[in-house]
């Protein structure tokens, strides 16, 4: 069983691979309605319809160094196995959202897992024609709600200074640790 925070990444590597300069991720734990909700959504190339309406299977790849696509199938089979699904919105030239849903009691739910890391490996491989991409990470528990944004650290370190330092991902992986953790053990 892959913690979902490896499928968010695969996912958000498709959108930088689509040439988004912005992909927003949300993940929305809520014990009452009993859902987990993961939403990446991009501003990238987008999906003709034909491809957009085979993307769930696992020979559909636009790839040429494989033949097989599976970032998609296996969010779907996650989704399926949990009692949720997964919906894909796109369109040519406006980007792509994905809405992946979980019982989130559901016994074979995987674990959120890292997503500090997976964020951080993001900055670190998101860069593609439009240049660095910015990441929009809101983390929703039971209603509060954690948020960080490329575009706001970007404006405090200046032009100079690339998120890529090793200082600054030490910094991001901590920050969002920190946030997370005060999430889950704050008082509601
Ligand atoms: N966010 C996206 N924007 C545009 N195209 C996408 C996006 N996500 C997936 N695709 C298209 O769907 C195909 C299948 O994706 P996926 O299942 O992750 O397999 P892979 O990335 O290995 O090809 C990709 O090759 C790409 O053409
Ligand atoms: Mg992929």
């Amino acid at each position: 069983m892959k913690d979902l925070s490896l499928h968010v990444l695969d996912l958000a590597q498709n959108a930088i691979s689509a040439v988004a300069d912005l992909v927003a991720i949300s993940i929305n734990e809520d014990a009452v309605s009993d859902r987990l909700t993961i939403l990446i959504e991009d501003n990238g190339k987008g999906m003709p319809p034909e491809l957009l309406a085979s993307v769930k299977d696992p020979f559909v790849t636009t790839r040429t160094s494989r033949r097989i696509g599976l970032g998609i199938p296996l969010m779907l089979a996650a989704c399926r196995r949990c009692d949720g699904d997964l919906e894909i919105v796109s369109s040519l030239g406006s980007g792509t959202k994905l809405t992946a849903v979980f019982r989130y009691s559901h016994i074979d739910r995987a674990p959120i897992g890292n997503m500090a890391e997976t964020l951080v490996t993001l900055i670190l491989c998101g860069i593609n024609e439009k240049g660095s991409v910015d990441f929009v990470y809101t983390h929703m528990l039971n209603g509060r709600t954690f948020v960080f944004d490329t575009r706001e650290i970007k404006a405090v370190l200046g032009a100079d200074v690339s998120l890529t330092e090793p200082e600054v991902l030490a910094w991001i992986n901590d920050y969002i640790k920190e946030g997370l953790a005060n999430l889950h053990g704050g008082v509601q």
